[in-house]
């Protein structure tokens, strides 16, 4: 089978291993005009297909009427709301409806007798089924919710949260006159374009979505019982309807109190499709209706996004920032929202894509030049651009690889049953006007900022780097590429991977003993080299401030951007803390740094590994020339172990890293305007023992030729099977890492290591 054919029947098949959990009375069953039986959506799917891409005899010609949703030029077809009344074709007989169209469609696939309009309406019917993918799956919900035994669709265990960060903070845009829409390349539904211009204040995006926790507080505060929060349509839905908290909550069991602090208060179940449980705080809220949204907005003083304001902060993370949690990722079990991964001041939001769909303030209508197109599918998605609003994002039923930034959902204001949730938005960008806020709303010191890097000079010293690196053979690239809005939501999704065991390790032995690190070098300022989001430093600055020795924090970093809003954030968290950044080269600017009082000076993440061993040497010897003599210097550094666990470290099942790694060609085709293929390059994960590194790989699946304009239009040819240097990253022993120190003029005072003996951090003192 042809990759084609077999990646449509790949969607097929799944819509069927959707079904199947179902019985065929399950399958039969409408529980609501707007749901339709599972048995339904697998007929209809294949009559779009039968109906657009296939020539010939139908199957049965009583389908034409059974089977049509919506197409008045294809003529009438059965009423929506009796769709549940249509016990006969069986289910049986349905599924070899399925089967004898898909025979059709990969015949014609293989024989190559599908002409280029046939073949876009099966790309469309390929989405399309995956839209009712998901949209069987809210139907089912929604049908076993009715049942009064509440059976689950599947059996899965939920585990709550081990650790919820409920802290938030807002992703400022400065606004302007901003392109939206799809650019018309790849597929993309006709309501996403055209591509157009918009204009756009100045304003915040929350980083993560509202949490049920969250929405408890809405509840205990009379949110469902206030008609100033109210629109005046869903003031009269919520009286017509009774809502009092979500669709699919119900009082009861030893769920979170209604009214938290009251012991004695009823506590809330949710309907998951396994089953009911108590309701868990810090999961995002989902099945809410765009009124809800609206009023808890209202009610937390801010306001829900446009789509416009959404896509603005969405579209540069670009497809390689498509991570979240898609329906894939419950292969088999049951889709539902997860709560938000930790909160990194600086990165892009999280939860964007996947777990629910975000409902935006805008109004579901034709982008300026929008015509439907021709023929029957100009019904598919035109017709009802009206009293709708667009929500968007994708939700945990989506399939992945389905949604995009551009992608508009839409349902009616007062629609519960889609997996649908709220992100907040405010007026004004908080990082612009100099001020962010924490979620409370209060507003943050101002930090310093010193900026010693100069940008142009950063630039032809990058470009002059890249150039040697691609001129070299095997070529290389600085790792600075890899750090682009989306690359740093990539990186931030590796740490959280089985197989990236570093950033755990590390943290494991900063948690166990920032205090004796504290006490040893008496600090009372903490800087910190490649500071990125100073997640794992707040350990530290919690040891040293503990120790009663903390005055002041010095973030250091070559991202301008990451370190004000990590230095503006820690601001916040501790008051009284004086926060000096600076953005810097630290290859080039450590004189640059503060000197105040006895330093600490951090350089975690095993960012040193980075370093080919010259670099290091060079980079260990400016450390030592800064150090004053009772100042002191922290090290983190990945150790030597199993090949196996070190490749794994670096090429996950999940292809988070390879994603990671091909975007580096992303972002030098954006900044040097180079041309390369990234889908063109697989990447490798390579343990070199002699160097004792990892080296991370892009390798040409054919031959590649690539031109650099910025760098004079420098040509850089790979054969197949030749690679591209990416990073390297060293592992260390434990005496490697003291004589390495000593060489430079430091003796380690004390190393620690992580329980499982993964990851190794040494205090070091300048011996003279
Ligand atoms: C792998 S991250 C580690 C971040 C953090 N220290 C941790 O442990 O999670 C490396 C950091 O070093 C920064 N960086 C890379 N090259 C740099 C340079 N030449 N000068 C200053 N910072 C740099 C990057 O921007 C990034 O924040």
């Amino acid at each position: 089978m042809g990759t084609a054919s077999a990646s449509f029947q790949l969607v097929r098949d799944r819509t069927e291993a959707l079904a199947a959990p179902l019985s065929p009375e399950d399958q039969v069953v409408q529980s609501m005009p707007d749901c339709s039986p599972t048995k339904w959506h697998r007929a209809h799917t294949t009559w779009f297909l039968e109906e657009f891409v296939l020539d010939g005899e139908p199957f049965d010609p009583a389908y034409r009427y059974l089977w049509n949703s919506y197409y008045e030029a294809v003529g009438p077809r059965h009423p929506r709301p009796h769709r549940g009344l249509l016990t006969r074709p069986s289910c049986d007989e349905v599924r070899a409806y399925r089967e004898a169209v898909d025979e059709r469609v990969v015949a014609a696939l293989e024989a190559g007798s599908l002409s280029p309009e046939r073949l876009g309406l099966l790309e469309l019917g390929r989405n399309h089924e995956e839209q009712h993918q998901e949209l069987l799956l809210m139907d089912a919900k929604h049908l076993l919710f009715q049942n009064p035994l509440r059976p689950a669709y599947v059996e899965a265990e939920h585990r709550p949260a081990e650790r919820a960060d409920p802290a938030w903070g807002w992703v400022g845009h400065e606004g302007g006159v901003l392109e939206i829409g799809h650019d018309g390349r790849g597929f993309a539904f006709d309501n996403e374009g055209p591509r157009h211009e918009a204009l756009v204040r100045p304003f915040g995006l929350a980083d993560r979505l509202v949490t049920a926790g969250e929405w408890l507080a809405f509840m205990a505060d009379d949110g469902y019982r206030r008609a100033d929060l109210w629109l005046a349509d869903g003031w009269g839905t919520v009286q017509a309807e009774g809502w009092e908290a979500p669709l699919y909550w119900e009082p009861g069991g030893d769920a979170p109190a209604r009214r938290p602090g009251d012991p004695h208060g009823v506590g809330w179940t949710i309907f998951t499709l396994a089953g009911r449980r108590p309701v868990d705080p810090a999961e995002p809220v989902v099945h809410v209706s765009y009124y809800e949204a609206d009023a808890y907005a209202r009610w937390a003083g801010h306001r829900l996004p446009s789509e416009v304001e959404w896509e603005a902060v969405a579209h540069p993370l670009g497809a390689e920032g498509l991570v979240g949690n898609f329906l894939d990722d419950h292969g088999g079990g049951a889709p539902h929202p997860r709560p938000a991964g930790r909160h990194r001041p600086g990165l892009p939001p999280r939860q964007l894509f996947g777990d629910v769909w975000e409902w935006t303030s805008s109004p579901y209508g034709a982008y300026p030049g929008f015509h439907p197109a021709a023929g029957a599918v100009g019904e598919y998605n035109g017709k009802f651009m009206v009293n709708q609003h667009v929500l968007r994002g994708g939700g945990c039923a989506t399939p992945s690889g389905h949604t995009r930034t551009t992608y508009r959902n839409f349902f009616p204001p007062g629609a519960r049953w889609a997996f649908a949730g709220v992100r907040l938005a405010c007026d004004d960008d908080p990082f612009r006007s100099g001020r962010s806020r924490s979620s409370q709303g209060t507003a943050i010191v101002p930090v310093t900022v010193d900026v010693v890097l100069d940008p142009a000079d950063w630039s032809s010293h990058l470009a002059e780097e890249t150039r040697r690196g691609l001129s070299a053979r095997p070529a290389w690239t600085p790792p600075v590429w890899f750090y682009d809005d989306a690359g740093s939501l990539l990186f931030d999704e590796i740490t959280r991977l089985d197989e990236y065991y570093p950033t755990r390790a590390e943290r494991s032995i900063l948690e166990a003993n920032a205090a004796e690190i504290a006490a040893l070098s008496g600090a009372e300022t903490l800087v910190e080299l490649g500071s990125g989001t100073s997640e794992k430093t707040r350990l530290l600055l919690d040891g040293l401030a503990a120790a009663g020795t903390l005055r002041s924090f010095v973030p250091f970093d070559v991202s301008e951007a990451v370190l004000r809003s990590a230095a503006e954030a820690i601001a916040a968290e501790r008051p009284g803390l004086a926060v000096h950044a600076v953005v810097g080269d630290f290859t080039r600017h450590l004189d640059a740094i503060p000197r105040r009082g006895r330093r600490l000076v951090a350089f975690l993440g095993g960012t040193i590994g980075n370093f080919d061993p010259d670099q290091r040497v060079r980079f260990l010897f400016d450390v030592d020339a800064m150090l004053e003599h009772n100042d002191a210097f922290l090290l983190g550094t990945d150790l030597v172990k199993d090949p196996a666990r070190l490749v794994a470290a670096y090429d996950d099942r999940a292809g988070v890293t390879a994603a990671f790694d091909r975007n580096a060609l992303r972002v030098l085709n954006r900044e040097l305007g180079a041309d390369f293929d990234p889908e063109a390059f697989d990447h490798v994960a390579h343990w070199d023992p002699d160097a004792s590194w990892i080296e991370m790989r892009l390798v040409a699946r054919s031959p590649q030729r690539v031109r650099v304009p910025a760098l004079d239009d420098l040509e850089v040819r790979f054969e197949a099977g030749e690679w591209l240097r990416t990073e390297i990253s060293a592992k260390f022993t434990a005496e490697g890492i003291r004589d390495e120190l000593w060489e430079a003029g430091l003796v380690v005072q004390h190393q620690w290591t992580d329980p499982a003996g993964d990851f190794l951090v040494s205090l070091a003192t300048p011996y003279c």
